[in-house]
C-alpha cells in the first residue's frame, strides 16, 4: 500500500485544470490503487488526482458500498431537482460548508483499461461525484457554498449522524 500526500488549500495544484488521460497502463492502475488507499486511510468518500499533486482527469469515489474508479469522467445528465447539504474535502481539513448540488447525475467515465461506463448516481453519491469532478477543473466546494458551518454545527451534525446509525 502506497499512500500519497494530500495537498491542502493554498497549493496551486488544486486550482489548475487537469489534462485527459490517454495512456491506460500500469502506472495508471498503480495511481488508482494509491488514490483509493489514500482516500480510505484519510476516511474520505472521494479523492481527485490534483489532491495528490497530479494534474490528470482521475478520481476515486466510495461512499461506503462500492469503489468507483473514474478516468476522464464527465457529467452527461444533471437533474433539475437539487439537494442542499453538508460537504467537506480532504484538502480542507476540519471545515464544512452547505452546498447545493443536483439530486441526480449520470457520469460517463473510463475504467483503468480505457473501457467506457456510466454511473447513475443520486443523493450523497451524486454529491460526491459532482464534488470530485469539480476538482478536475480546479473548483472547490468553498467556491459555491452557501455558508460555512461553525465548529459547533459540525459537532452537532456528527452527533445526529451517530444517533441515526444507532437506530439502523
Ligand atoms: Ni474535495
Amino acid at each position: 500500500m502506497a499512500l500519497r500526500k494530500i495537498v491542502t488549500l493554498g497549493d496551486e495544484t488544486l486550482r489548475r485544470e487537469c489534462k485527459k488521460v490517454d495512456k491506460f497502463n500500469l502506472r495508471l492502475s498503480m495511481l488508482l490503487k494509491d488514490m483509493a488507499d489514500t482516500m480510505y486511510d484519510a476516511e474520505g468518500v472521494g479523492l481527485a488526482a490534483p489532491q495528490v499533486g497530479i494534474l490528470r482527469r482521475i478520481a476515486v469515489v466510495d461512499i461506503g458500498d462500492h469503489l468507483y474508479e473514474l478516468v476522464n469522467p464527465e457529467i452527461i445528465y444533471r437533474s433539475e431537482e437539487q439537494q442542499t447539504g453538508m460537504e467537506g474535502c480532504l484538502s480542507l481539513p476540519d471545515r464544512r460548508g452547505i452546498v447545493t448540488r443536483p439530486r441526480k447525475v449520470t457520469v460517463r467515465a473510463q475504467d483503468r483499461h480505457g473501457r467506457t461506463f456510466e454511473v447513475e448516481a443520486e443523493g450523497f453519491l451524486a454529491r460526491a461525484m459532482c464534488h470530485e469532478l469539480d476538482h478536475l477543473d480546479g473548483h472547490l466546494y468553498i467556491d459555491i457554498m452557501e455558508r460555512e458551518l461553525s465548529e459547533e454545527e459540525i459537532q452537532e451534525y456528527a452527533r445526529s449522524q451517530e444517533l441515526t446509525e444507532d437506530r439502523e
